[in-house]
């Protein structure tokens, strides 16, 4: 194997950690309004988090279409010769699950809101053209649909943050490194 095949390219790196920094921020923004704030309680406060929610997770949907073109057109690394078989599957299962989630949570995310009558927005900037209208039916199966969905991918981003670390601290291979560095 070349040195280069042990690395991500730097775009890669790059997407990586960019989107990982705005999914988390989201994730975290979104889980604080759902679950502590209320219309009722905090009234516009809510409202604002919402939108800035919003204006956040929707970058996802833009890169997530360069992140899988470059995936595809960049193989990863190959995972280190010491892990199991099994331990391969689960990490491919993983990274598969991760992907979907890039894309199914920015999707449900904009359909829960544009069938309540709400806008779809991107960095304050513009708007996502509408591809449905209030549609209180949609929305009965959206709305939970990105909610559970949501916890799945909270689970999923935990696990896989607990695996680069077990693979750097307790296997010392070059896993996180190679999301990290490039070869000298
Ligand atoms: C990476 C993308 C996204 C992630 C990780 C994410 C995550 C979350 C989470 C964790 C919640 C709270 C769930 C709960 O109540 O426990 C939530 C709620 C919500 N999300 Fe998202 N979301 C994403 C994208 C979007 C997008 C693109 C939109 C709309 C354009 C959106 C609209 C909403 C709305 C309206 C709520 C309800 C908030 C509330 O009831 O206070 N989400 N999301």
């Amino acid at each position: 194997m070349s040195t280069s095949a042990q690395y991500y390219t730097r775009t890669a790196q790059v997407l990586h950690w960019l989107m990982a920094a705005i999914f988390i921020t989201a994730w975290l923004i979104g889980f604080y309004s759902g679950n502590f704030l209320s219309y009722e309680v905090d009234g516009g406060f809510k409202g604002t988090v919402i939108t800035l929610h919003k204006n956040i997770a929707t970058t996802i949907i833009f890169l997530v279409v360069i992140r899988i073109f470059w995936r595809y057109t960049h193989p990863a690394p190959k995972l280190p010769a010491t892990m199991s078989p099994m331990m391969k599957g689960l990490a491919h299962i993983g990274h598969l699950f991760l992907y979907l989630m890039l894309l199914a949570l920015p999707i449900t995310g904009c359909l829960f809101s544009w069938s309540a009558g709400h806008p779809a927005p991107v960095l304050y900037l513009f708007e996502i053209p509408r591809l449905v209208q209030d549609n209180p039916d949609l929305l009965a199966i959206v709305k939970p649909l990105h909610i559970y969905l949501s916890w799945f991918a909270g689970l999923l981003v935990a696990g896989h943050i607990l695996a680069a670390i077990k693979h750097h601290v307790i296997d010392k291979d070059n896993v996180l490194l190679s999301m990290l560095r490039q070869p000298k």
